[in-house]
């Protein structure tokens, strides 16, 4: 257990040494929102799905640098979800990744700000993917193939982000508060697509760009609804268990919102549980997928019970 919190860590650090690369330079007349980016991305966070993105692309067979700038454009992505996320509109949060949050230092109009510039820089970033994946000693068929796969991960990084995933998942979060009750098919929907959605994002661009086969990338979507089901399931329990010092964010904050959560549906045993279940259904999917997924599964376990 020690040593995997190790691995994780160093992998963690790397994943931040390259996003730096992709941030911008603070300068010009609109230094202030580029602060707020780079404050908000550079505060630290467990880069859990860049961590997962190179690690299923690993494991299935790629070996290029053209992943790197997809790993970096979904921390963005992530990091700009959680900007909004904080705002006095939205769950009015005041610290995240253990500092103030975005719009507690820099004001709601560079909360605001620094989000979009987040996200359209994220996909300016991503964009490099395909001058990365074609190089001089490719034949003409290896090069179309690759830009093929980089066109169909960042259309689904698209997709998985929106409406139809990330965004949609929060209008439902949102919407839900101001309801009397909340049932658990309208629960699921809200984890499936605020939270579950750029995991399996992160997943599947991994699988795509590897060259993975069909049924590779539907085990890859599968496995990552199981583990961000968990992941949000688990949030929900820090929520009421956690503290601000290891959370580096608020707790209490659901209650707050008046959220009804996975813990105030089913009670924090039954939340616990699940966690591990599902958590040991995505072990059992890498499990049995051609590759060595040994560290996919250690990170998984090491979420079930995970404090921060
Ligand atoms: C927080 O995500 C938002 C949820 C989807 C629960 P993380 O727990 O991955 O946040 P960071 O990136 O480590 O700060
Ligand atoms: C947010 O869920 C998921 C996002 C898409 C940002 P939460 O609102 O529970 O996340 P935290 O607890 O603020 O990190
Ligand atoms: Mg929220
Ligand atoms: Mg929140
Ligand atoms: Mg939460």
């Amino acid at each position: 257990m020690e040593q995997i919190q190790e691995i994780i860590q160093h992998k963690a650090a790397e994943i931040e040494e390259l996003l730096k690369k992709y941030l911008p330079r603070e300068a010009g007349l609109q230094r202030t929102v580029l602060e707020a980016m780079n404050y908000s991305v550079l505060a630290g966070g467990k880069r859990l799905r860049p961590m997962l993105m190179q690690e299923v692309y690993r494991m299935l067979g790629g070996k290029g640098r053209e992943i790197e700038p997809l790993m970096a454009a979904i921390e963005m992505i992530h990091t700009y979800s959680l900007v909004h996320d904080d705002l006095p509109a939205m769950d009015n949060d005041e610290y995240r990744r253990g500092r103030r949050t975005t719009h507690a230092v820099y004001g709601e109009a560079m909360g605001i700000l620094a989000g979009d510039g987040l996200l359209n820089l994220a996909w300016e970033t991503a964009m490099e993917a395909f001058s990365l994946c074609v190089q001089e000693e490719q034949s003409p068929a290896e090069k179309a193939a690759l830009l093929q796969r980089t066109a169909r991960a960042v259309a689904l990084l698209a997709r998985k982000a929106g409406v139809y995933g990330m965004i949609g998942g929060q209008t439902a979060d949102i919407e839900a508060e101001e309801q009397e009750q909340v049932s658990m098919e309208q629960l699921l929907f809200i984890h499936e697509n605020k939270t579950a959605a750029l995991i399996q994002a992160a997943m599947m661009v991994g699988a795509i760009m590897a060259g993975a086969n069909e049924e590779q990338i539907r085990q890859m979507e599968r496995c990552a609804y199981d583990i961000g089901i968990a992941f949000q399931i688990q949030d929900d329990i820090l929520d009421v268990t956690g503290t601000m010092e290891e959370l580096g964010k608020p707790i209490g904050s659901d209650e707050k919102n008046h959220k009804q959560t996975y813990v105030t549906l089913r009670g924090m045993e039954a939340s616990a549980r699940e966690v591990e279940q599902m958590s040991r259904e995505a072990m059992e999917i890498l499990e049995a997928m051609e590759g060595d997924s040994g560290f996919l599964q250690a990170l998984t376990a090491s979420l079930i019970h995970r404090r921060k």
